[in-house]
């Protein structure tokens, strides 16, 4: 497995796969990485000849009050595990190398489904996943990229913009990887008190809960208010509780597929999950 740490290197190494037709697929992440990120390698390892994966922690993603600057970046320990679950190349820049010293003076913006979830919270937020991703994209040519579920909205907004700029290439989701008692991995999940990791499965419970109340009949909004009155007598400050159809529009009944979305915090931690659930007529 190589390192790049620079656009250039990256193609000297990319450029003797491309000319030989093989298939590369993309994994971009911000490092730190746990068995959700190694499954989406796992995942392009099998469909894909060369694995590329980068460990870039994006400025313009984070807010003034979020933690860019304590974000974890731990790239040795990272590169010992994509080495073994068959990474070919990470990529490794820095903020220097992906934005210049000149001003960037245009932006990808995605309307309508950033405008609530995670967009309402944070301003700019998406904006700033999707001129990384695009960059990432033209740097890597990538002929399938992955990304989670965890992250429903994200993947939603660059399905969208892939689709709306004609970027070649496909994007595949991947399931949610989870701990043994139901929490979502994630890079965040290591600011957690003790006390406070000891409660979060409970985001988890809910959800499955609530798909539980939503399939034995009871109406929707109900569902949502319990699930809230539940996050909150478990010790979480909710920032939202919501469902949405899978293509992320306003549902006000379970007449459909929907998508169960929960954003809580333990303390100072936002933590975020959610839960596809599939409707039968009866
Ligand atoms: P990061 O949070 O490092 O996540 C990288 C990828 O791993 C994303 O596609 C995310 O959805 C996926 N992922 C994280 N936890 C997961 C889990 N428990 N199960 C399944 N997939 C999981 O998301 C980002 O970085 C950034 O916004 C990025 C896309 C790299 C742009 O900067």
């Amino acid at each position: 497995m190589k390192t790049e740490t620079t656009i250039q290197g990256l193609a000297a190494s990319l450029n003797p796969a491309r000319a030989a037709r093989k298939i590369i697929g993309f994994v971009p992440t911000m490092g730190n990485l746990h068995e959700g990120h190694l499954n989406l390698v796992r995942e392009a390892r099998k469909l894909c000849d060369i694995v590329v994966v980068s460990i870039f922690v994006n400025p313009i993603q984070f807010g003034p009050n979020e933690d860019f600057d304590n974000y974890p970046r731990t790239l040795e320990q990272d590169q010992r595990l994509l080495a073994d679950v068959g990474c070919d190349i990470v990529f490794a820049p820095t903020v220097e190398q992906m934005y210049g010293s000149k001003p960037r003076l245009t932006n990808i913006s995605v309307s309508d489904i950033t405008n609530d979830l995670c967009g309402l919270q944070r301003p700019g937020h998406f904006d700033g996943v999707a001129v990384v991703v695009t960059k990432l994209f033209n740097i890597v040519q990538p002929n399938y990229a992955f990304f989670g579920q965890k992250d429903y909205q994200q993947l939603a907004v660059i399905r969208q913009f892939v689709r709306d700029l004609n970027i070649p290439l496909e994007v595949i989701g991947v399931p949610i990887t989870r701990a043994e008692d139901g929490l979502a991995l994630s890079s965040r999940n290591g600011y957690l008190s003790a006390e406070n990791r000891a409660a979060a499965p409970a985001i988890y419970k809910t959800l499955k809960a609530a798909e539980q109340a939503l399939l034995s009949g009871d109406a929707l909004p109900k569902v949502l208010e319990d699930m809230k009155s539940a996050l909150t007598g478990a010790g979480f400050v909710v920032d939202y509780v919501e469902a949405r159809t899978t293509e992320l529009q306003k549902i006000e009944q379970f007449n459909e597929d929907l998508v169960l979305f929960v954003a809580a915090k333990l303390g100072a931690t936002r933590l975020i999950d959610n839960l596809q659930v599939k409707y039968t007529a009866s």
